[in-house]
């Protein structure tokens, strides 16, 4: 088990700099299966999530370079069964099952794994799949999805504007005989840099994002790419939640300031002190007064990330006031708070809601993190906290956060990592 140790107190002071995003990543290295050329993927954030990815991918027959940040993909004839042991651990192995049945009319999932957030079914996934002419069959641990004549373009509407269903819809579409239109769709910026990808692998795409409409032709000439990564505007909120608690001055680099503007706009009005350097630098200065409470609703983009739920909640109760979060995306991303109170902060949750007091001292103890964001929580937390935080199961953290303790320390964190 990993353990990472924080000693709270210290300002943070200097400059991170974000890396690739993790939550386009993933899908991307999904779509690089639809073709048999080379796709080549920069800005790759070699973390947990993509390293299981890249495993599964090589088990699978497909070959897959890694170079720093750098891979290169080449599936000659990818297998259609998503190994098991890994499936469970990672939901983002989900997002194979549109490329895969696109490329091979034929693909099955053992299970499926990810952070225990909530029941996190593929009920949309498959409910696309079926509308473009696959067969679904349920077996006892695992899915099986064909499409022996192929898949056959449709009118698709998501109940839910889910993005990994939204995703995995157009992975398949890119291969569907004629026109797909797909209607209350995720348009997610990680969704549109999947979307730019295909377009430059020569699919024809067509995003309307004011009616949520995504149009897709299919075709059967899907080449080789070279694409870069957008920059993780999830990990640029967390550090950015970092600096407003535990800043003296912190600069965020090479992050896309336009994909975090709602973010933004919730931290000034909070009182932090952040300006908006050029398109891609945000710099973070301690508030002069102090941070003011506020309600919150997470929704999807452009409203305010769920992703960024539980670092907003250690952030409040350093807030003056009551402040709540009601989390609508999903039913138990709750796991940190019973944590966060063992810290000493004041919150209660109500149905979905969030009710935060603060400002409330901290004090450094032992927890345990259960999921990415609830996990890196934790460790803001423990920025602020009196004394050192141990923050057990460490691992998920890693699974989303790149070098966290050398970015964190890069600022002036006394943080560390424990195998
Ligand atoms: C993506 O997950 C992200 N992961 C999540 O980030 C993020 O929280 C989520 O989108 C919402 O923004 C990746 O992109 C790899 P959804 P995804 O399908 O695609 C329900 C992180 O920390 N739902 O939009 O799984 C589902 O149960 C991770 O980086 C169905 O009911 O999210 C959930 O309550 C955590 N049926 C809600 O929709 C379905 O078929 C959001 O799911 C699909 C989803």
């Amino acid at each position: 088990m990993t353990s990472i140790v924080v000693k709270g107190g210290n300002l943070l002071k200097g400059t991170i700099k974000i890396s690739g995003s993790k939550n386009a990543a993933l899908p991307c290295l999904a779509a690089s299966i639809l073709t048999n050329e080379v796709v080549v993927l920069e800005k790759v954030p070699i973390i947990g999530d993509t390293k299981n990815m890249i495993e599964i991918m090589r088990l699978m027959n497909i070959k897959v370079n890694v170079n720093d940040n750098t891979l290169m993909i080449k599936s000659d004839r990818p297998d259609f069964k998503i190994p098991s042991r890994f499936s469970k651990l990672l939901r983002g192995s989900t997002l194979l099952l549109g490329s895969l049945l696109a490329r091979r009319g034929r693909v099955e999932l053992y299970g499926y794994g990810g952070c225990p957030i909530g029941l996190r079914p593929i009920d949309l996934h498959l409910y696309a799949f079926k509308a473009l002419g696959a067969k679904i069959e349920q077996k006892k641990d695992s899915i099986e999805i064909i499409a022996n004549q192929g898949l056959k373009g449709a009118e698709i509407f998501f109940n839910f504007p889910s993005v990994g269903a939204t995703e995995n819809a157009i992975m398949a579409a890119c291969v569907a005989k004629g026109e797909t239109i797909l209607k209350n769709v995720a348009l997610e910026p990680e969704v549109l840099d999947l979307v730019k990808m295909l377009q430059s692998m020569g699919v024809i795409i067509k995003v309307n994002s004011r009616r949520r409409e995504i149009k897709i032709i299919g075709t059967k000439e899907i080449s080789g790419v070279k694409h870069e990564l957008i920059p993780d505007r999830i990990e640029a909120g967390t550090y950015a939640v970092a600096s407003v608690i535990a800043g003296s001055k912190v600069v965020l680099e090479d992050l896309n300031v336009m994909h975090l503007r709602g973010v933004v706009r919730k931290l000034l009005e909070i009182g932090a002190e952040v300006s908006i350097k050029g398109k891609s630098n945000l710099q973070i200065c301690q508030a002069k007064n102090p941070l003011k409470s506020l309600n919150i609703v997470t929704k999807p983009y452009p409203g305010f990330p769920t992703d960024l739920q539980p670092q907003f909640v250690t952030l409040f109760t350093q807030a003056h006031g009551t402040s709540q979060i009601f989390e609508t995306i999903y039913e138990n991303r709750f796991l940190h708070i019973p944590e966060l109170c063992k810290m000493g902060a004041k919150i209660d949750v109500l149905d979905r809601k969030i009710i935060i007091e603060g400002p409330t001292t901290l004090h450094g103890s032992e927890v345990y993190a259960r999921d990415i964001r609830g996990g890196v929580a934790l460790v803001l937390a423990g920025l602020v906290a009196k004394g050192s935080t141990i923050i057990n199961n460490a691992e998920v953290i890693m699974r989303g956060y790149e070098k966290i303790e050398t970015k964190l320390r890069g600022v002036g964190a006394e943080i560390e990592v424990i195998k």
